[in-house]
């Protein structure tokens, strides 16, 4: 079968550089958006007197004809007709006749590719904002079973002050809160429609591009024909975004890979979410949280590898940006892999919450507590401190903890202690001390997890309104 754009050639294009440069094998993703915009594109051809109307029809008759071909898998799509544009134009041809030749009047596979694109991110930014959010009220439900719960805090990986466990996962619903965010914020630029920039220039044409945007329910269209055709700028955010949500994921997937090792066995994740040893028959691995960890690294590759193909290209379309693909598709597949497990394997970790109070029992993370402790009695911090270093270090040279002390021993460090030093020292003490917003005392955080019911409604209203 002949090319598409064949008049000018007077030789059979080489099999080889067909192949090299179609990429019908990875655009096919954009099918149906390619008729989306192609239906919105030839109802305004129609209502613009572009096209008669019962050319529009019989176009429109014959997309929606490839469209259902192409949903139960009946069409075979070809490398030699490159790419989901031209294949799809193909199959309107051979169904209705050279009246489909006409679709593609005043427009380019330029900004038709650019449109099919925005539509697409569009949709994936609300699914993806939705699966966030279902991964918040998870670590939510979670956090309301364990508000209760305290477990060592660590700095450096080392135990530093004790904290609710509820804290540590409401930490990480403020950090995909952003994400969220920077989705619906992205969601701004992302929909605006190119369609009607032609290859670079604009047309020569009458059309009503604002028409098309109404139809496809774009907020607003190109300014610049140029910039509409050129701009990948919006998949670039995309996978920037796309990249801390992975970042993030891949900090919560260590901390649960972590956890639930038999050092520190503070958690359990579900059997259904973890694999087996073909040769330890012992082993329980925690296979999702490391493969997250894993993929982030694509996830951050396909952001460098598009920056890399954009860079210094001169405007306006070169088809090295046939290249914003893969990496996209790549990245949008990872995580809805990625979230898809996570908000049901964090909603069924077991938490040992007896190995958690013990692991807080038998450390010195409440040693802050009594300094201040100290300081409350008059004596300034830096002393105090120093203080409850020669403490500690007592403790650990006699293999107690801050609370194993009797008052004979703290009194040889400092004639300021009295009884009251021991209740400073529980857990409880020191955890409902940090009492301030935002800190890790149950009544905070039982706002806090109040508060995060109001975002869940906002984010809420708005998957509804962009659905
Ligand atoms: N397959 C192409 C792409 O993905 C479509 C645009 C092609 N435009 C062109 N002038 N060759 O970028």
């Amino acid at each position: 079968m002949s090319k598409l754009w064949g008049g000018r050639f007077t030789k059979q294009t080489n099999h080889l550089v067909d192949e090299y440069t179609a990429s019908i094998g990875f655009d096919q993703k954009l099918a149906e958006e390619d008729i989306q915009g192609s239906l919105a594109h030839v109802t305004m051809l129609g209502k613009c007197g572009i096209l008669p109307q019962e050319d529009v029809e019989t176009i429109k008759d014959g997309l929606n004809k490839v469209l259902d071909k192409i949903r139960k898998g009946d069409i075979e799509f070809s490398v030699s007709d490159e790419d989901i544009h031209m294949n799809v134009e193909k199959n309107l041809i051979a169904e209705i006749g050279p009246v489909g030749g006409k679709l593609h009047t005043g427009r380019s596979r330029n900004d038709q590719v650019a449109t099919d694109m925005h539509l697409y991110l569009r949709k994936r930014v609300v699914e993806l904002s939705g699966m966030l959010y279902e991964l918040q009220k998870a670590l939510i439900g979670q956090a309301r079973d364990n508000l209760d719960t305290i477990i060592p805090g660590y700095t450096h990986l080392q135990r530093a002050q004790p904290i609710l466990f509820a804290h540590h996962l409401m930490a990480y619903v403020s950090m995909f809160q952003r994400d969220i965010e920077r989705l619906m914020d992205s969601y701004k630029r992302i929909n605006v429609l190119p369609l009607g920039a032609g290859a670079l220039a604009g047309t020569t044409f009458p059309i009503d591009r604002h028409y098309v945007a109404e139809q496809l329910q774009f907020d607003r269209v190109y300014e610049n024909s140029l910039d509409a055709v050129s701009d990948r700028d919006f998949i670039l955010e995309f996978l920037s975004h796309a990249s801390i949500i992975m970042m993030h994921l891949s900090r919560l997937s260590e901390e649960l890979v972590l956890w639930s090792s038999t050092e520190f066995n503070f958690i359990e994740l579900d059997d259904a979410f973890c694999t087996g040893s073909s040769i330890m028959p012992q082993k329980k691995n925690p296979d999702v949280p490391e493969l997250v960890r894993g993929k982030t690294g694509r996830v951050y590759g396909n952001l460098m590898g598009l920056l890399t193909v954009l860079k210094s290209l001169p405007l306006a379309y070169n088809k090295d940006m046939q290249e914003d693909k893969e990496g996209m598709f790549d990245t949008v597949a990872t995580l809805e892999g990625a979230l898809q497990l996570f908000a049901p394997m964090i909603a069924t970790m077991k938490v040992n919450k007896p190995r958690m109070r013990e692991a807080v029992n038998k450390d010195f993370s409440n040693a802050t507590d009594i300094a201040d402790f100290l300081v409350g009695k008059g004596l300034p911090f830096r002393q105090a401190h120093e203080v409850i270093g020669k403490t500690v270090l007592y403790c650990i040279q006699n293999g107690k903890y801050l609370l194993d002390l009797t008052m004979d021993e703290f009194k040889q460090f400092s004639p300021l202690f009295d009884d009251a030093i021991y209740e400073v020292l529980q857990p409880e003490t020191v955890v409902n001390a940090r009492n301030v917003y935002g800190g890790t005392a149950t009544d905070q955080v039982a706002d806090a997890i109040k508060r995060s019911e109001v975002l869940l409604q906002m984010t809420e209203q708005w998957l509804e309104e962009h659905q």
